[in-house]
């Protein structure tokens, strides 16, 4: 199948026609057609995401929530994220981790450190991780800490983790053979451990993309193309499941990126593939301005519409949001991911989170146990994670 290309006009299109379709009040018939069970198209979804008055965001959720399947106690995944390190080549202005900003304390974790993380979060009961990185110009910095990743997803997988996720930046075809080559494979020459390729797009718009990612050749997260080709690669080296996002608060025209989001899920599940969607909202981060995000109801307003356009899809929420937002979305979305962005963070009980050494700030800071427990007694049934027994 040809890689994943989008048209930024065709979308921009789609975009205005749904805003006309919403002043002019056809949202309310939409409203009553996903009630009977059907869905639009991507316009008509769009649509309704504008008419906050003909399609009440409670009424969405509602829907969504019936289309989810478990009509009953909410079912969510978890995984937590380990960074190996907080330095990076790139230049993405809304990161603590940017190459120019000297107010981060620098710090990159030794495998030693990195396998005791490992050791520590199992016995926390965590079955699913993610490794994270920076993203590096070409050369040896660029190898060892693709090479360090590919040595933690071992790690991981050797203890006993069912589910490792690979937060690292955008791969070159050989880059993928170093990460997936010792790994077993199907028949079929599929990797067969649940391993998932993570790139957020941020922003399908390639004039925001510019002005956050940057243009300069030699920097590695600038070309807006190759990283949204990534997962076409990652299929294309036997990887089965997948991970696209958008960084809510970059671009605020949030209906473009809802209509450009469904077409790159939509080709990536017409590629057999597995797909997660990352909605990270903006949060204050070390040596950035701060950027406004998007308000609460405009992030469950977009929650609900993927979870009802792509119901196979599941929404990752992870702890950059406050408890009564992880709330809300709890029955709409499939991952809810707890945890730190600072480098090897975590403790016995608990993890650092200083924000002079990490991404950016994180609203949630209790524990993964309280977290993860207060929805468990709220009847959610948590895959990839086996809490110890209470003492
Ligand atoms: N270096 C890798 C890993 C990124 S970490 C890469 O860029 O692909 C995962 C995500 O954190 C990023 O994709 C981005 O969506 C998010 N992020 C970056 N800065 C942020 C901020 N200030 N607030 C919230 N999320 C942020
Ligand atoms: N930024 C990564 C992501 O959104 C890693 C992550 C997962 C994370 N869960 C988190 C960062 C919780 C901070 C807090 O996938
Ligand atoms: Fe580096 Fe990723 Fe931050 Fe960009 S978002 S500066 S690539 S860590």
């Amino acid at each position: 199948m040809r890689a994943f290309s989008l048209d930024p006009s065709a979308v921009a299109e789609t975009r205005e026609r749904a805003a006309r379709q919403a002043e002019s009040g056809g949202s309310a018939a939409l409203l009553e057609l996903l009630r009977r069970g059907e869905t639009p198209d991507d316009e008509g979804l769009a649509s309704l995401f504008l008419a906050p008055l003909d399609a009440p965001t409670d009424a969405l959720l509602a829907i969504a929530r019936g289309r989810l399947g478990h009509t009953g106690d909410p079912l969510v995944e978890t995984f937590s994220p380990l960074y190996l390190t907080n330095e990076c080549d790139a230049e993405c202005k809304m990161c603590g981790m940017q190459r120019l900003n000297a107010e981060l304390e620098r710090e990159t974790a030794d495998d030693g450190t990195v396998v005791a993380q490992l050791d520590l979060l199992h016995a926390r009961g965590l079955r699913g991780i993610a490794v994270l990185t920076g993203e590096y110009r070409r050369g040896a910095r660029r190898r060892e800490m693709i090479a360090r990743s590919t040595r933690a997803m071992h790690a991981a997988l050797e203890r006993g983790f069912r589910h490792v996720l690979i937060n690292i930046g955008a791969l070159d075809e050989p880059e993928y053979e170093d990460l997936l080559g010792a790994l077993p494979r199907a028949e079929d020459g599929r990797v067969s451990p649940r391993v998932t390729m993570c790139t957020f797009q941020e922003t399908y718009a390639p004039d925001v993309y510019a002005k956050f990612m940057g243009t300069s050749p030699d920097n590695p997260r600038a070309d807006f193309d190759r990283r949204l080709k990534n997962f076409d690669r990652a299929a294309d080296a036997g990887m089965t499941s997948v991970n696209p996002g958008v960084l809510l608060g970059l671009n605020r025209d949030v209906a473009y990126e809802l209509v450009a989001l469904l077409a790159h899920v939509r080709h990536l599940q017409a590629r057999g593939l597995r797909v997660y969607v990352s909605l990270p909202r903006l949060r204050k981060a070390s040596g950035a301005e701060h950027h406004r995000g998007v308000d609460d109801d405009t992030l469950y307003r977009v929650v609900a519409l993927i979870a009802i356009a792509a119901p196979e899809a599941k929404v990752v929420i992870s702890t950059r949001e406050p408890p009564h937002v992880q709330q809300r979305l709890l029955p709409v979305i499939g991952v809810l991911t707890p945890g730190s962005p600072g480098v090897t963070p975590y403790t016995d009980s608990g993890a650092r989170f200083e924000l002079s050494k990490s991404q950016f700030e994180v609203l949630d800071e209790r524990p993964i146990e309280a977290i993860l427990g207060e929805i468990l007694a709220a009847g959610a049934t948590i895959q990839d994670y086996e809490p110890r027994p209470a003492a």
